[in-house]
């Protein structure tokens, strides 16, 4: 898989994506994760990226000429499964769009600023608009890293414990069960026995059991939608 992110401050995705786990995987060659600047895509002396709205409003709009040259140049190279646009209007992320586009070959994500993009970008070279959340970032990179560590993490290889990722919170729309580990035995609070008494078929149960009750009483919207 091929992830392309366009930024205008590109260094606030760098540390993100090139820790711990995505750093890995992409030393596996699992994913290829590139950063463009489009402030390079910008032909004037100032190499300027935005400017201001017709009608009046207040605040800078990005501009389509640096878009469409960066975008198009990368489809001329390979072809996209999707082209993303972050932004606080889209369809709301969730585990289950982080499963499908970590199925996908290439995708391009492209981060919002200022008080928006050009409209006409939106027409004419997105194919998803997608939002992590109801409020307003300064920008669209904290939203991109976020959609790309979610994705990355579910590319079979990524994580050791290749199970693991399907245990999620939210894979079956269930909150996870808790988890423990040593010592048993902590201050008197005690790990809870069936999870000591190594029968895996009353350990699953049990499991399941709390999962469904955890979502009831923590996130019983989750519960809503199964039904
Ligand atoms: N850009 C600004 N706010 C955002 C949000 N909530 N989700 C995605 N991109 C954004």
């Amino acid at each position: 898989m091929r992830i392309d992110i366009i930024s205008v401050v590109p260094e606030l995705l760098e540390s993100t994506l090139n820790q711990s786990i995505l750093r890995r995987a992409q030393e596996k060659g699992l994913v290829e994760i590139v950063v463009h600047n489009l402030h390079d895509y910008a032909h004037d002396k100032r190499k300027t990226t935005d400017d201001y709205p017709f009608g009046g409003e207040a605040g800078m709009v990005m501009k389509c000429e640096p878009v469409f040259e960066l975008i198009e140049k990368l489809q001329s190279e390979r072809d996209y499964d999707e082209v993303i646009f972050t932004s606080p209007d889209g369809i709301t992320y969730d585990q289950h769009e982080a499963n499908r586009l970590s199925t996908l070959g290439n995708i391009i994500i492209l981060c919002g600023h200022y008080k928006g993009i050009d409209f006409r970008i939106r027409e004419h070279l997105i194919t998803r608009e997608i939002s992590i959340g109801d409020y307003v970032l300064t920008g669209g990179e904290l939203a991109a890293a976020i959609i790309t560590d979610s994705v990355v993490r579910l590319i079979p290889g990524a994580i050791g414990d290749e199970e693991s990722a399907l245990t999620d919170c939210f894979q079956d729309d269930l909150l996870a069960p808790p988890v423990y580990t040593r010592p048993a035995d902590f201050r008197g609070w005690k790990v809870p026995d069936v999870l000591l008494s190594g029968n895996f078929a009353e350990i699953e149960k049990w499991k399941e059991a709390q999962a469904y009750e955890r979502t009831k009483q923590l996130r019983p919207d989750l519960l809503e939608k199964l039904e």
